[in-house]
């Protein structure tokens, strides 16, 4: 494998040139391990040798060969002689990935398409330092807060405020990730007060949801396991993609009458659809005029790649609907840091909810996420026009590789979701693992059964992986199609 040689002058370029806060070594060391953990130093490039790197950042060469050896120890870079500093990234010890989401455990070699998740956000280590240096004050406090951090609670009610749904503090309860507030949120809805019971009448089933299909598979997951009875709308599909009718939605609540829906307006996964206004006032007073009280999960809501004005949230539409968001998508699902917008009738009884599933965040990844929405903006901007990319080099792989494939690229979201011109998902994904490609079959996003047709492939991991995809889909379709069953088409326990 050739190696790709940095200079001094680029890696300063890429780390900047200090000052550097004493022990100047620990500084410099810090800012190339950042670097290499945010990608803009890759896996694989050769450092400069220690003098070269001295004379161009002005340190001296006791500082950067001390700070080369504290990166060695901590695994950043591998030095041989005769080969220089190699970066690499350190060990995990059980893997990057949790044997939950990917049973059959990691390996090297794999393409992993099973999550849409993006790696950490730059600037995601300095934020955890400047975090640090806020979380003394906290200290000799006890460090519950079921609720979130006030000043993070704030930050989140002032954004919906300013999209258009004016926002207390009050209703905001911050979660673990958008799918621990989802979690809270039905366990609420299923789990009605008396009083709302009583003027809900005895016709309606208080355990019925409706949800999209395809869906998000850990929310079928979820409202199953909350003893929900799920009523599948499925999603219409035409030349433009796949899109909600909402009359037809309006007669399912009218016949099946539920009580609570889980829907994804914003980028939906896995489809990338994106409700538009006129439907989005369309559904809303559909679900008033039928007393559904929904759950919008807006987890993807930032990721419009192609610019444009954002349709009007749900929760500017229609006051009794609860919102679900989470940093996830656009800073690290590794924060683990989301939150519900509650109707202010209600934050009682879900923070009664919440209490009896978990006692609160973490406080400091709540003030890691705080410093993050500093720079909000600069960091949307960065996972957008990165994703933007991403999405278009494997919608090239899929049209050259598989064509009989159909796709239409989606406005934004993080995977394509592609139709098979055979039932054949569930068979494909079997066989992908012979082609070093981990797949999560169409099936696992079906709420009530089928969509085998479909595969949905995201487009979060590296650029030179997703080039390797395309010859890797077309030898797994080729056996997939030789295979006599076509595999077991049940779902996946939890797919992220
Ligand atoms: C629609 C949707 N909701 C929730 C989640 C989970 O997000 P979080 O990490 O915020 O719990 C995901 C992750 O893929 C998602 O796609």
């Amino acid at each position: 494998m050739s190696t790709p040689v940095l200079g001094a002058k680029r890696l300063v370029g890429i780390i900047g040139d200090g000052p550097w806060r004493a022990p100047a070594f620990e500084s410099l060391a810090a800012a190339v391990a950042a670097a290499i953990t945010d990608g803009r130093l890759p896996v694989g490039a050769r450092l400069p040798s220690e003098r070269e790197l001295a004379a161009v950042i002005g340190l001296s060469r006791t500082t950067t060969g001390r700070a080369y050896a504290q990166l060695r120890e901590q695994e950043y870079i591998l030095t041989r002689r005769g080969s220089g500093s190699i970066v690499q990234l350190p060990t995990v010890p059980g893997g990057r990935i949790d044997h939950l989401l990917s049973p059959a455990g990691a390996d090297d070699t794999e393409i992993d398409l099973t999550c849409t998740a993006p790696v950490a956000a730059p600037d995601i280590l300095g934020a955890y330092d400047r975090a640090l240096s806020r979380l003394g004050a906290y200290l000799p406090g006890t460090g519950y807060y079921p609720s979130g951090l006030p000043v993070l609670r704030e930050i989140i009610a002032d954004r919906y405020t300013r999209r258009g749904a004016p926002t207390d503090p009050d209703q905001i309860l911050i979660t673990s990730g958008a799918f621990g507030g989802a979690a809270i949120a039905v366990r609420a809805l299923l789990n009605v007060e008396p009083d709302e019971a009583a003027r809900l009448g005895g016709a309606r089933s208080t355990s019925r949801v409706l949800v999209e299909s395809p869906t998000y598979p850990n929310a079928i997951a979820t409202l199953e396991g909350a003893g929900a009875a799920l009523v599948t709308y499925p999603l219409e599909f035409g030349p433009q993609g796949h899109h909600w009718d909402t009359d037809a939605m309006d007669q399912l609540m009218g016949q099946m009458r539920p009580r609570s829906a889980y829907l994804i307006p914003d980028f939906h996964n896995p489809t990338g659809a994106l409700m538009g206004e006129a439907q989005r006032r369309d559904l809303a007073n559909a679900l008033r005029r039928h007393r559904v009280v929904p759950v919008f999960d807006e987890s993807l809501v930032e990721l419009g790649l192609e610019g444009g004005r954002m349709p009007s949230p749900m929760s500017a539409l229609i006051p009794d609907s609860v919102t679900v968001g989470s940093v996830s998508k656009i800073y690290w699902g590794g924060l683990r840091i989301g939150w519900m917008r509650i109707p202010r009738h209600r934050v009682d009884h879900f923070a009664s909810s919440r209490l009896g599933l978990d006692l609160g965040a973490p406080v400091l990844e709540q003030l890691v996420t705080v410093e993050l929405m500093d720079s909000h903006d600069a960091v949307v901007a960065d996972t957008r026009s990165r994703l933007r990319s991403a999405r278009d080099l494997l919608a090239a792989q899929v049209r050259s590789w598989v064509p009989d494939w159909k796709l239409i690229v989606p406005s934004g979201g993080m995977a394509l979701w592609a139709e098979l011109p055979e039932a054949r998902s569930a068979a494909l994904s079997i066989a992908a693992r012979n082609h070093g490609l981990r797949l999560v079959a169409g099936p696992n996003f079906a709420p009530a059964g089928g969509l085998d047709r479909w595969m949905r492939l995201p487009y979060t991991v590296p650029e030179p992986e997703l080039e390797q995809v395309g010859p890797r889909l077309a030898a797994a379709w080729e056996e997939a199609k030789a295979m006599t069953g076509r595999g077991p088409t049940r779902r996946a326990r939890i797919v992220a």
